[in-house]
């Protein structure tokens, strides 16, 4: 098998570490930056150019697609979809999936619990749309933002208007969300691949900070996930279309709500945190998709 894993860097930890299970299960890896990816767009004989040279016999990617550049990244992914290359995980659903909104939206559609989310295109009357979601307080978050960065705590409904307000007048869009009490700055982040729960860690803030993010100082603990923690966090997966993805839950007292699927989730945290070789797990998984991509997406 030949992989190309797409990403920005080779020294990044997730890539390495791709590159290094790859290497490992006897697949030959190569780490393209999609940023000098040339893509030769015509209807006979399309192409990808790398460093000059078409790229020839590519059997498998697996992409990573940051926040930096990921429309021309995603034109990449498509190119080597168009050139019949399985993507271990595809375009459009990646697409999907950088969505905030529409991620929402299509869990929202499957029936899986979410916390209670309301946008408005403002100017709106705030007291309204704060009544609505139940008093403060609320979670603000800018429809991209990654890391945590572009996500907001208002502790009262004066805090959280001014803030929207101030964002509406810059033109911006915003979702307001209710703070799930409960959780005290903890959630759970669950990988799937291939319809199974491969790891799983719970993240705590540290003080003084709601975010759990790792990237925020979070600390990653390994979990056992309920079943249903297991059952939601594989059919949002398959909800946005996505072959492997990192699922971020909170603990409600009325069971678990998702906030997010990650397209491109980070493996450091969870492999510190678990010890386990999850990178492994997600190169075997994807050796199996490349024999059999036949099941997959694309729309
Ligand atoms: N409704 C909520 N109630 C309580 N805490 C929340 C809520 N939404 C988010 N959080 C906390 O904030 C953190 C960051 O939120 P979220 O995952 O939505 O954004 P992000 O991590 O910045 O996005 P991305 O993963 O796309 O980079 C979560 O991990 C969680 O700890
Ligand atoms: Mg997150």
């Amino acid at each position: 098998v030949k992989a190309v894993i797409l990403s920005r860097r080779r020294t990044l930890y997730t890539t390495r570490r791709l590159a290094e299970e790859c290497r490992r299960a006897g697949i030959c890896a190569r780490v393209l930056d999609p940023f000098k990816c040339v893509l030769a767009v015509r209807h006979e004989r399309p192409a990808i150019l790398y460093g000059g040279r078409a790229l020839k016999g590519v059997d498998l990617v697996i992409p990573r697609v940051g926040t930096f550049g990921a429309a021309y990244a995603l034109a990449v992914l498509r190119q080597f979809d168009l050139l019949g290359v399985p993507c271990f995980n595809g375009p459009a659903a990646i697409a999907r999936a950088r969505d905030k909104l529409g991620c929402l939206q299509i869990l929202a559609r499957r029936g899986v619990p979410i916390p209670d989310t309301l946008i408005a295109h403002g100017p709106r009357r705030m007291d309204e749309l704060i009544r609505e979601l139940g008093g403060a307080p609320l979670i603000l978050k800018l429809l991209s933002g990654t890391q945590g960065a572009g996500v907001a705590y208002a502790d009262s409904a004066a805090a959280a208007a001014s803030f929207v307000e101030a964002l509406w007048a810059l033109g911006q869009d915003v979702l307001m969300q209710k703070f799930i009490e409960e959780s005290r700055g903890i959630d759970r982040r669950l990988i799937v691949c291939r319809g199974e729960v491969v790891a799983a860690m719970q993240r705590m803030a540290r003080p003084g900070e709601f975010r759990s993010n790792i990237h925020r100082g979070g600390m990653g603990v390994e979990i056992q996930p309920s079943r249903q923690e297991q059952r939601l966090a594989i059919r949002a997966v398959r909800g946005v279309g996505l072959q492997w993805a990192g699922v971020d839950m909170l603990v409600s007292a009325s069971g678990p709500k998702i906030i997010e699927v990650n397209a491109s989730a980070g493996l450091w945290g969870i492999e510190a945190a678990t010890q386990q070789n999850v990178a492994r797990r997600v190169v075997e998984a994807a050796r199996l998709f490349a024999r059999r991509p036949a099941e997959a997406e694309e729309a």
